[in-house]
């Protein structure tokens, strides 16, 4: 985003939320639960985290609900996001990016310089790329 200036203590901030928001998480049918914080331009932060119902179909991924948490709250979210952090405890102990799916939202919702801090929850390792980074080349923008 424009002019905004992301430190590390900002990150490090970012990715403790997170971690807050993947406790409220509703993920009995797989037992994976996923924590989103999502920084707005004006600093403040909106959490998300994945909520599964017995139909996959129905579940809302927590990138995803950060996104669906600022607008709802009255954010362009277009305009105004910077920054999403996830974390989840991936198996293999890497970093994990968000889905797809997610993907394909941080950009339809976000826009693409969000800056995506992905952490794994067992290990600690840390990995960050742009949304432009994470989905280059994508379909149908307006
Ligand atoms: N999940 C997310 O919340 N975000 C992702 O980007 C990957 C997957 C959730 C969905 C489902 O509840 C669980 O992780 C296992 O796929
Ligand atoms: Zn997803």
């Amino acid at each position: 985003m424009k002019n905004y200036k992301l430190t590390q203590i900002k990150k490090d901030a970012l990715v403790g939320a997170a971690y807050i928001a993947r406790k409220r998480a509703y993920a009995p049918w797989s037992g994976f639960t996923v924590g989103a914080a999502l920084l707005m331009r004006d600093g403040r932060v909106y959490l998300g985290a994945n909520y599964e119902s017995k139909l996959f179909t129905q579940t809302t991924h927590a990138d995803s609900a950060a996104f669906i948490a600022a607008g709802m709250n009255g954010y362009n979210t277009q305009k105004d996001a910077v920054a999403i952090a996830v974390v989840c405890p991936q198996k293999n102990g890497k970093p994990a990016f968000p889905c797809g799916n997610c993907r394909e939202d941080i950009e339809e919702l976000g826009n693409k310089k969000v800056h995506v801090i992905a952490e794994n929850t067992l290990t600690k390792k840390r990995a960050e790329a742009t949304l432009e980074q994470l989905l280059p080349g994508s379909i149908f923008q307006l």
